[in-house]
């Protein structure tokens, strides 16, 4: 099965998690790239109300076809109680090459439930599994077992 793993990450946190889980099963992976700025406090604010907006975003261009791949491994960190806006706009602009997908995400405490929902209902497919991960955990190197078991259930 050719995976992908496909990433946002604004503060590294998501980054260290789609690495590892691309390293497990051995696939392709890319971090996306906003073509917003969103480092420092403006960024964060600004971060926090386009993503509770729902508001789309403009991405770099991507480098794989997201059509070639019968699994597309999706991350993103919790903003605002739901997904980043520049995962929410890699969801609207592709769902329709999306065969297979499965979401992960990276949270400081709360929302992982409600960010799943969403980014189902945006891509238009019931994820085949789903892993939330606390920052804490991924910071002190306490994830690997939860990104083994993820990753294991997608090679099943
Ligand atoms: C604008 C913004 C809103 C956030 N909202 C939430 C939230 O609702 N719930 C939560 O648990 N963490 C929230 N966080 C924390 C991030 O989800 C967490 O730090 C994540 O690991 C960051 O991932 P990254 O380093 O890949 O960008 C928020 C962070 C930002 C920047």
């Amino acid at each position: 099965m050719k995976a992908l793993v496909i990433y946002y990450s604004r503060t590294g946190n998501t980054k260290i998690a789609g690495e590892a889980i691309a390293r497990e099963l051995g696939c392709d992976v890319e971090e996306i790239f906003d073509t917003v700025n969103r480092s420092g406090p403006i960024g964060w604010f600004m971060a926090g109300r386009q993503a509770s907006g729902k508001m789309l975003t403009k991405l770099q261009p991507l480098k794989k076809d997201l059509a070639g791949y019968d699994i597309v491994i999706i991350g993103t960190p919790v903003w605002a109680y739901t997904m980043s806006t520049p995962v929410r706009t890699l969801l609207a602009e592709n769902k329709d090459k999306i065969k297979k997908v499965a979401f992960f995400l990276t949270m400081g405490g709360r929302g992982d439930a409600t960010t799943f929902q969403g980014m189902e209902e945006v891509c238009g497919k019931k994820p085949v599994a789903t892993l939330a991960l606390l920052t804490k955990n991924v910071k002190n190197g306490t994830y690997v077992e939860a990104i083994k078991k993820f990753a294991g259930s997608l090679k099943a």
